[in-house]
């Protein structure tokens, strides 16, 4: 038989060029996807709303997604004057409207902040459509329960003076515990 050389060399090229083109597509495709930013940042993922909701714990990682970019301390622009970041702004009369709070401990449904985040479609929401980050309707559940608790809000964790927390009873295997750090576990 007359082995083509070239000929079979061409040959083997074409097929891996066909080959390689969806590759090539995928990957160009991913790349364009990498620089989409996503749409959904939650903080949060258990579907059960905790006991207890707390600052430190729930609200500020939602605010700072969220709020803090608008009606933060580091805000690069807060064209409503509105701050959210401490009680005593968060709960005074509102820039707009000083029939009106942006955070009525107690009563999320009189807390204009809470309205806004749940109100859809009807050009109020916030954070505003074109934002970055939604809020998931877990997210919406916690912030309304954390209002409905008083809305406190907590020192940032690394400001907060150290507590020695208090020695826990032990009262199975407590002939095992020899000091306190025992009794954690
Ligand atoms: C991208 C910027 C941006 C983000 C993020 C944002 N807001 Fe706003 N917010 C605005 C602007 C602009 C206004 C003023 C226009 C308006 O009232 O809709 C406003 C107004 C408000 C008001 C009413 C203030 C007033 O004086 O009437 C409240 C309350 C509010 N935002 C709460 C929130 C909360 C809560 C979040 C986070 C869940 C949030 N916003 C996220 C831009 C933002």
């Amino acid at each position: 038989m007359n082995f083509n050389r070239p000929r079979f060399a061409l040959a083997t090229l074409s097929i891996l060029a066909t080959l390689s083109i969806p590759v090539l597509t995928c990957s160009v495709a991913s790349i364009a996807d990498a620089d989409e930013p996503p749409t959904l940042v939650s903080t949060s993922k258990s579907p059960v709303i905790p006991e207890q909701v707390t600052f430190n714990a729930h609200i500020r990682p939602i605010m700072s997604n969220t709020c803090f970019a608008c009606h933060g301390p580091d805000a690069e622009e807060n064209p409503s004057g509105y701050r959210i970041d401490s009680f005593a702004a968060a709960t005074s009369v509102l820039p707009s409207d000083d029939e009106a709070v942006g955070i009525k401990p107690g009563d999320p449904m009189h807390s204009e902040a809470f309205l806004r985040i749940i109100d859809e479609g009807n050009g109020e929401q916030m954070p505003p459509a074109e934002f970055r980050h939604r809020l998931t309707d877990y997210d919406k559940a916690l912030f309304r329960r954390w209002i409905e608790q008083g809305a406190k809000y907590e020192q940032h964790w690394s400001y907060a003076p150290i507590v020695r927390p208090a020695v826990p009873a032990v009262n199975t295997f407590a002939d095992k515990v020899h000091n306190p750090i025992d009794a954690l576990f």
